[in-house]
């Protein structure tokens, strides 16, 4: 398998997970210092590859280092993504916008475009693309993010259709706020993080996500346990999408 964005915060999580269960998992990206050191502690089931995922060349030599160092591709997490500096749509700059695409939507789109015939040369497999609540919403000043994760649901249904004939099954996993440096550290161009401002409290399930708890889902969806599950969305949020579970006392 591989994993975009595989040290950061939830994709080290599943790196972790997928090895200790005895796959072969690439991890990809473009941090590698921290990539380097996952893979020195994993040892050979695990080497890292830099992968930008903006960059379709990129994207051509990870996917051939998989097969070359394990014989096959069976299944792709396209998990890397950014946040966009909060800004309203009229102070959203040009170029904030198109490199949040870029890497959240163009990066889905090349890695699906390039892992397919390595996953069909597998005889099948499983592509999960983390999308985000935001996906299903709207949320002011994320404009940029917002609209690259729903797009990203478009094109995993698209995908869904074109290649499930080939026994390639795509979905979307859509996490609410998970602890990761995402919400722990302010986004390039920004002053404040996430984390500053959001509190689980008002919601029913109130305590910030795990990135194990998307791990889970993942092992799920790309086991033969979900064989018939492809196109779909699976929400982990902790019931934040629902809006406040008001108390008896405030209803
Ligand atoms: N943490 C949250 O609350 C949250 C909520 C919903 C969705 N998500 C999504 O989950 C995914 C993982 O985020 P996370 O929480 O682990 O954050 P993170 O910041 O820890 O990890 C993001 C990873 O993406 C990598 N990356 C960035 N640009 C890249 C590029 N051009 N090419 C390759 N890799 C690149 C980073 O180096 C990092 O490893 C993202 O797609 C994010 O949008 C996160």
């Amino acid at each position: 398998m591989l994993v975009t964005g595989g040290s950061g915060g939830q994709g080290s999580s599943h790196v972790r997970a997928f090895h200790a269960e005895g796959a072969n998992v690439v991890i990809a990206g473009i941090d590698a210092e921290r990539g380097a050191a996952l893979a020195d502690e994993l040892g050979t089931r695990a080497p890292f590859t830099r992968l930008d995922v903006t960059d379709e060349g990129s994207w051509s030599a990870a996917v051939l280092a998989a097969e070359s160092a394990f014989g096959a591709l069976d299944v792709l997490v396209n998990n890397a993504g950014v946040q966009n500096p909060p800004a309203t749509i009229e102070d959203t700059e040009q170029a904030a916008w198109s490199r949040i695409l870029a890497v959240n939507l163009t990066g889905t789109f090349l890695g699906i475009k390039v892992a397919a015939p390595a996953l069909r040369r597998a005889a099948g497999g499983a592509i999960v693309n983390i999308a985000s609540t935001m996906g299903l919403g709207g949320t002011a000043h994320y404009a940029p993010y917002v609209a690259s994760k729903w797009a990203v649901r478009g094109l995993t249904r698209t995908a869904a259709l074109e290649l499930g004939r080939d026994h390639i099954r795509v979905n979307t996993i859509h996490p609410g706020v998970i602890a990761t440096p995402f919400i722990h550290e302010p986004a390039a161009g920004a002053t404040a993080a996430i984390a500053d401002f959001y509190s689980p409290g008002p919601f029913a399930v109130p305590r910030l996500g795990e990135p194990t708890d998307v791990t889970r889902l993942l092992l799920f969806l790309t086991s033969s346990d979900a064989s018939f599950i492809t196109g779909s969305e699976y929400v982990i949020d902790g019931g934040l999408l629902l809006g406040p579970a008001l108390r008896a006392d405030t209803a």
